[in-house]
């Protein structure tokens, strides 16, 4: 494989840059080219940010799958598309060709037909990393179906709402998940998400733990007998094949759920042609990939990072994708090291709540441990703070390698705003500069452009997005109008993120972080809504306000001021029903990280919960807390203070 788009000097990214703003078409167009298509397109490029409509590739044809597979059968049906580590160091590893990647893709495929499943159809997916979670979602590409996977710590409530949302007729899962020394009961969750499902019709299990497992007939199914079945089926002459359906450029690809402001999370959209451009050319410029590196995204699939960077990205580039079961402090804080040592790891890609916590370990799991390989670091989640990217820096790429920094969201279907590795310079903190094909705007509240005060170097603002790119969402499963008013809505004819950032004289972008109430907890994207929902649904409570504050780890945690009824007391036992209740409602990882109890919670007279003042309490910032005059009760917030955790 070879990457002819591949920015090789900070001038040709200037260069390419400057195009990309100038001619989008003849520059996407252009690099459409290196990819496998049915049948080419008929135009580039139809929008408008006012329904919002954006079409990319409009007429074309193709299947993601054959981008990501077929098309490196013929020079690389031997090198490795999937390198497998289990949870359990001890157990052998798995190494996926691309010749048997293939093979299990196809298969799959046809188990899915087996099954009822056509194109279009919803298919959730909720499995530990496996190397089958990826030829699931390989799978569902294949032949059509939109894939919705869900994290392994979200709740059987937040599986059941997902489904209905999506009118999910089909679920892939497994027996069970290891996840560091804990075995999770996927089948089980899935069972309780399924009391009362109407949609679902056929659930495939994959075997993983041999946790007992209560299979009903007629609806639940083994994988393992169904893949055998289709491999009977399929086998012709010793060559297995399952012909790709052929889909539209703008075919939906998948639906990822994410947190907003509002209760419930939205299933954002992605395309089939956009979203593997986007994937494939962030991947091969971000992180400058060689043909044979050996690349380690350390996110879970359930997350869109998994998505496009352990699965999209580097397949389509033909690359090779670590893919690792386990977590980073299980059996010790040295299993990332052992990692990137065993596989000869080249490019490292991870979460700064994972280097946070790795830190807090001090050099100790170093030791020993070969790092050499390494030729890039990256991260991706939330803003990195200055002494884990030195850290990084220092400890895991012995100043050797550059860091990307790279922001993006779920919505944005890849990397938006980063460094490119060793090309464009790295400022600690800096997500620095924009993709090619992105036009990045700082507003005001009035969404007029922000301009930097007399004498400073720094422009402030909310970031928003003024032209679209093939990697950007389509719209929100089943309700459009929330996709205009989520995104659209907030200023004209822009994209907005969400996210405050900062611009310095070199056009450099550095993220504060969101803008709006929505948290980021170790790189998860949670609602305070969300929160505040699920606290209020245990019945002695009255009312709940939730507001994040900095965690030396997390980067963000949840902190909930909590109105119980007279009746209920406010003791130590309710906290912990509360806990429970939030890990029912959403997941553990949702859950609270400080509760107080309170009597009232800081109003205006209009009955505005004014979380401005919540959020420094939390902060610990006693003093200025803003302005207090169109508070209702102001001895509401001495007895907050007082109590403060
Ligand atoms: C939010 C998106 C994109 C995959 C992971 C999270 C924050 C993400 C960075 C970064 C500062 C970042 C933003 C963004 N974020 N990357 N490099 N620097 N902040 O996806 O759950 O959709 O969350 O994560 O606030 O809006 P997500």
């Amino acid at each position: 494989m070879s990457y002819p788009y591949q920015i090789k000097s900070i001038e040709q990214y200037h260069e390419d840059y400057k195009k990309s703003i100038e001619d989008p078409e003849g520059f996407w167009s252009k690099i459409a080219e290196n990819f496998q298509w049915r049948k080419k397109w008929d135009t580039v490029l139809n929008w408008n940010f006012t329904e919002p409509k954006v079409e990319w590739f409009a007429g074309a044809k193709l299947n993601i799958t054959e981008n990501c597979i077929d098309r490196h059968l013929p020079s690389m049906a031997n090198k490795p598309a999937i390198i497998w580590e289990p949870n359990n160091p001890e157990e052998r590893t798995r190494t996926v060709t691309y010749a048997r990647l293939h093979k299990r893709v196809c298969q799959f495929a046809q188990v899915l037909k087996n099954n009822g499943v056509k194109k279009g159809d919803r298919v959730c997916i909720y499995m530990g990393m496996v190397p089958e979670l990826a030829y699931a979602v390989l799978g569902c590409a294949r032949i059509g179906a939109i894939h919705s996977v869900i994290f392994g710590g979200f709740s059987a409530q937040s599986i059941a709402d997902r489904l209905d949302d999506a009118s999910v007729e089909y679920i892939i899962t497994c027996d069970g998940a290891f996840r560091g020394g804990k075995d999770i009961p996927l089948k089980s969750i899935i069972d309780d998400a399924l009391i009362g499902n109407k949609t679902v019709k056929r659930v495939i299990v994959y075997t993983r733990t041999r946790i007992p497992v209560s299979m009903i007939k007629g609806r639940d199914v083994w994988w393992e007998d169904e893949m055998l079945h289709a491999e009977d089926q399929l086998e012709h002459n010793g060559v297995i094949d399952f012909p790709a359906e052929i889909m539209d450029a703008e075919d939906p690809l998948f639906i990822s759920y994410t947190s907003g402001r509002t209760g419930k999370p939205k299933g954002v959209v992605h395309s089939s042609a956009g979203y593997m451009l986007w994937t494939n050319y962030t991947f091969v410029n971000v992180f400058q990939y060689k043909p044979g590196d050996v690349f380690f995204c350390t996110a879970d699939i359930g997350w869109i990072t998994g998505h496009s960077y352990i699965v999209y990205g580097p397949l389509s580039a033909g690359g090779t994708s670590l893919m690792f079961e386990g977590i980073p402090t299980w059996p010790d804080a040295g299993r990332f090291w052992d990692i990137i040592d065993k596989y000869k790891v080249n490019i490292l890609y991870t979460a700064p709540t994972a280097i946070r916590s790795l830190m807090s370990y001090g050099l100790d799991p170093l030791k020993g441990k070969d790092l050499s390989s390494l030729r890039v670091l990256g991260t991706v989640g939330e803003p990195i703070n200055e002494e884990a990217w030195h850290w990084y820096d220092e400890h895991i790429g012995k100043k050797k390698c550059p860091i990307v920094d790279t922001w993006w969201q779920t919505e944005t279907g890849g990397i938006l705003i980063s460094n490119l590795a060793g090309i464009t310079p790295a400022k600690p903190g800096w997500a620095t500069l924009p993709m090619p094909g992105v036009q990045p705007v700082l507003v005001d509240e009035q969404g007029a452009p922000s301009i930097s005060p007399e004498g400073e170097a720094l422009t402030k603002g909310n970031l928003c997005i003024s032209l679209p790119w093939p990697g950007m969402l389509r719209t929100t499963w089943g309700d459009h109008e929330r996709c205009r008013t989520n995104y659209f809505a907030t200023y004209e004819n822009l994209y907005f993120t969400g996210d405050g950032a900062l611009k310095n004289e070199e056009g450099f972008y550095r993220i504060t972080g969101r803008v709006d109430d929505v948290l980021n907890v170790s790189g998860h994207r949670i609602g305070t809504a969300e929160v505040e929902n699920a606290i209020n649904m245990h019945a002695g409570v009255v009312e709940s306000a939730v507001v994040g504050y900095p965690h030396d780890v997390k980067g963000q945690g949840i902190y909930a001021y909590v109105i119980m009824s007279q009746k209920h007391g406010d003791d130590e036992q309710s906290k912990k029903d509360i806990l429970q209740t939030v890990t029912r409602v959403i997941g553990a990882i949702a859950k609270p990280d400080k509760i107080q109890f309170v009597t009232g919670l800081p109003k205006t007279r209009s009955g505005k919960i004014m979380r401005r003042i919540l959020r420094k309490i939390a902060e610990g910032e006693m003093q200025n807390l803003g302005d207090t005059t169109t508070l209702l009760d102001p001895g509401v917030v001495e007895e907050i203070k007082k109590g403060k955790l």
